[in-house]
């Protein structure tokens, strides 16, 4: 190689290799401008071979410029290096970065089932009014479901037909909550003040109004001195408590086995104020049964009918909630459709 071209490999190799290290956008891209530029098949790198094959004063001087062009190249190596490795942090940091002023994401939050919330308000209620809370199994002996609730053998609940038995003689799916009276009365002496909210089953073809498991609220009360009017007027102040201020109770003579007299009772309406509505027909919403006591049930379970007297009444959890949310179809209930659902989200 003449020295006059190695200087022009020299120069060339210092204007092209500043150049390809500023254009490096990446380390890897820098990495290979390194080899491209100082490697050891670089044009730089030849030169250096070959300075042995000049006279000692070209030697001096390609080789003072030789280092003086490595030394250019390195250094701006380095600093491209570094500026690299700095926009890369920076990628890095901005990648990662928090926004802290920003609104959270709240997670979305389940509610009560209806149904749940209407059974709690009933309960409530009572037991503000001095009950307690009482419970029973849901597979029931024929002594506690019918026999001592004065329901007669020929009675179509006690059939194959309208109640579910399971496959152990004598034993059923409870078909009211009533059968929580008998087990109270057997295991505590009066004055008993209770009601017993639990699931119930019968063999019913499911529809908009009927479904074969559905929910309860029985209550009991027995004690010296109990009268009718006493009955009247719990209910009413349930009502009231349930429906608003305003409402008043209509009892009419119904029949149940397990009371005498009994009643069914029906609340006015809280949507027309009894003016008859959409939701009533003719103002009066039918909420429940109730009576007295029947003198045999208070005998069946040991306690002095002579003596004590008592109230009782039940009602259906999917009837009450119907009514008070304006629900036409039972089956929402047990559906599980979260749209129909979430609409109960800070009802309690
Ligand atoms: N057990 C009845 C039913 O399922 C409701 C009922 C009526 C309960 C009258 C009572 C009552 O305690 O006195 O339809």
């Amino acid at each position: 190689m003449e020295p006059g071209e190695a200087l022009r490999v020299l120069e060339a190799a210092r204007a092209g290799g500043l150049e390809a290290i500023a254009a490096a956008g990446t380390l890897e891209e820098l990495e290979a401008a390194k080899v491209a530029v100082l490697g050891r098949k670089a044009p730089f790198t030849e030169v250096q071979r070959s300075l042995g094959s000049f006279g000692e004063d070209d030697r001096r001087r390609i080789g003072r410029v030789a280092n003086e062009v490595r030394g250019a190249l390195q250094a701006a190596l380095e600093e491209r290096r570094a500026e690299l490795a700095r926009i890369e942090e920076e990628r890095l940091l901005r990648a990662d970065a928090v926004d802290v002023t920003l609104p959270g994401r709240r997670p979305r939050s389940g509610s009560l089932h209806p149904l749940t919330i209407v059974e709690r308000d009933i309960v409530e209620i009572f037991t503000r009014m001095g009950y307690r809370v009482a419970e029973g199994p849901e597979v029931e002996d024929d002594w506690h479901n019918f026999e001592a609730l004065n329901i007669p053998p020929d009675h179509p609940a006690r059939t194959m037909k309208d109640s579910l038995y399971i496959d152990v003689d004598g034993l059923l799916l409870r078909t009211e909550t009533s059968a929580v009276q008998i087990r109270t009365l057997e295991s505590q002496p009066p004055p008993v003040y209770v009601v017993a909210p639990g699931r119930t089953y019968r063999r019913e073809a499911v529809d908009a109004t009927h479904l074969s498991v559905f929910h309860q609220v029985e209550g009991l009360a027995v004690d010296e001195g109990l009268s009718f009017a006493d009955m009247k007027g719990t209910l009413e102040a349930f009502a009231r408590a349930m429906f608003g201020e305003r409402r008043r109770v209509r009892l009419n003579p119904d029949y149940f086995p397990f009371v005498e007299p009994g009643a069914q009772v029906a609340v006015s309406c809280f949507v027309c104020d009894g003016a008859g509505c959409a939701t009533c027909g003719n103002g009066w919403i039918e909420l429940l049964g109730a009576g007295m006591v029947h003198p045999r049930v208070l005998e069946n379970c040991g306690v002095d009918s002579e003596r004590y007297t008592g109230f009782a009444f039940g009602m259906g959890i999917e009837r009450v909630a119907m009514v008070r949310y304006g629900v036409s179809d039972m089956r929402l209930f047990v559906e599980g459709d979260v749209r129909f659902l979430e609409q109960f989200q800070g009802a309690a």
